[in-house]
């Protein structure tokens, strides 16, 4: 179709640690494909402070930027590429607001508000913009002839 709105879309997603060790993964992974996504790829890994430093690098000036860096590598997380129309909106809109607790009040069905502990603790990332989705789709995962593979170690 022309119209850009429905145009087929991809976006990063992550269950972040809590989320994978507060075993919300499989429900979160429902929430994804009862709405329409197709989740083309997935990877458990391990990150080290390293690249969560450079996935992050936007917020390197941040008073919180430490803490992050330390949570988002504490455990396993698992990184996803969803593909469907609008996805990186409706994957963001499907998330809900940063701060689980304002999720809570604000935005009660999203997956923060369900899954997420507190603004750090927020169980799952979603790619912001078609310029983030493209770059952190492609920070995690390389093109190949048949599809993309992970550039991490799987666990
Ligand atoms: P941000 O990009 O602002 O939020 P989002 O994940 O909704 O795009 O921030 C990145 C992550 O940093 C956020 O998911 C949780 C963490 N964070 C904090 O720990 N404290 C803060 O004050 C903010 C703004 C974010
Ligand atoms: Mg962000």
């Amino acid at each position: 179709s022309a119209d850009s709105s429905t145009e087929t879309e991809r976006t990063l997603a992550i269950i972040k640690p809590d989320g994978v060790s507060g075993n919300h993964t499989n429900s979160v992974k429902e929430t994804i494909l009862n709405h329409g996504f197709k989740i083309t790829e997935e990877s458990l890994i391990q990150l080290d402070e390293d690249r969560v430093k450079r996935f992050y690098a936007e917020h390197s000036s941040r008073s919180f930027f430490p803490s992050l860096v330390e949570y988002m590598t504490s455990g396993p997380v698992l990184i996803m590429v969803l593909e469907k129309g609008n996805a990186i909106a409706d994957w963001r809109a499907l998330i809900g607001p940063t701060d689980p607790l304002k999720a809570k009040v604000t935005h009660p069905h999203s997956v923060r508000a369900i899954c997420g502990l507190n603004l750090q603790e927020n169980c799952v990332h979603g790619s912001d913009s078609p310029q983030s989705a493209s770059r952190e789709i492609s920070f995690f995962f390389k093109t190949t002839s048949s599809g993309y593979a992970s550039k991490h170690d799987e666990l």
